[in-house]
């Protein structure tokens, strides 16, 4: 497995495989890797004949206040994941390497990343779309594969490659979960048993919607009062937003006459944790 850290070698790297006539999938990645990447990693090996993974904490993309600084990190670890699901390259910049001090150009999409967790950190999704459009640049993937964890990032991603003609396939893999239901995130560390605990809230409340939707509710009123009553019962859980929106315009929706996006953003002992699901009539 070969490991990049520059740009100019990760391009070169890139375009010598593609010389040789091969398929490029890239997997971008903050580090930190759990089952959920690894899963995204497999979708990649399917789809391309070398797989990229890039692990990059993309500084832009966190607001003032936020986790950049304490954001788990374990290159040596990751390595080894990497080498055991068969990664073929990954591409690990340093923050000046991908950002000289005067950047200044970036990409903003300017409609789905308005709601949701595009409201509640104004500026992150800018971050991630400056960063991802980078890293199809200097990767030149013929597909990327994201994660429906990230549910809006996944539609902020395919706009950008839309509106702006990227000749990138995206991919879409489901959500990987603990055992017990928490979806697995680098985040997760931060949790304390107790919140660790209370964080399984999320799935509960999925569960409960799903189950109710089974059971005939189409009244989305109804669906968030359902889940409104189990995340109000979390002592100490501070509700970011509970959101029922089209799966593909992320607008809200009353009921479910197309698929809803049902999505959760809460934090619990001051992380923040979002889980979302996919409601069909
Ligand atoms: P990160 O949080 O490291 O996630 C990398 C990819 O893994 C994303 O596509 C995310 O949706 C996916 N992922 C995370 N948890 C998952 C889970 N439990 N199951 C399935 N997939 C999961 O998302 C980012 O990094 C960054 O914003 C990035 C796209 C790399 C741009 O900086």
């Amino acid at each position: 497995m070969d490991v990049m850290t520059s740009v100019s070698g990760m391009q070169q790297y890139a375009l010598n495989e593609k010389r040789k006539g091969r398929t490029l999938g890239l997997v971008p990645t903050m580090g930190y890797l759990h089952e959920g990447h690894l899963s995204l990693v497999a979708l990649a090996r399917e789809r391309a004949e070398v797989v990229i993974l890039s692990i990059f904490v993309n500084p832009i993309q966190f607001l003032p206040g936020e986790d950049l600084a304490s954001y788990p990190r374990d290159f040596e670890r990751d390595r080894a994941l990497c080498v055991k699901a068969g990664v073929d390259c990954i591409f690990h910049p340093a923050p000046a390497e991908m950002y000289a001090a005067d950047h200044s150009v970036f990409i903003e999409e300017t409609a789905l990343s308005t709601v949701l967790c595009g409201a509640s950190r104004p500026g992150h999704f800018r971050g991630v779309t400056s960063v991802v459009a980078k890293l199809f640049n200097i990767t030149r993937p013929d597909v990327a594969v994201f994660g429906q964890k990230d549910a809006q990032q996944c539609r902020v991603i395919q706009r950008l490659v839309r509106d702006l003609n990227i000749p990138v396939e995206i991919v879409v893999g489901p959500i990987v979960r603990e055992p017990d239901g928490l979806a697995m995130s680098s985040r997760n560390k931060y949790l304390s048993p107790g919140d660790r605990r209370q964080a399984l809230c999320l799935r509960r409340s999925l569960d409960v919607a799903e189950a109710l939707v089974r059971d005939g509710e189409r009244s989305v009123p109804e669906l968030k009062a359902a889940v409104l009553a189990i995340l109000g019962g979390v002592p100490g859980l501070v509700i970011d937003y509970v959101a029922f929106v089209d799966n593909e315009t992320l607008q809200p929706v009353s009921g479910l006459q197309r698929p809803v996006l049902m999505a959760l953003a809460v934090r619990i002992g001051g992380t923040r944790l979002i889980d979302n699901t996919i409601l069909c009539a």
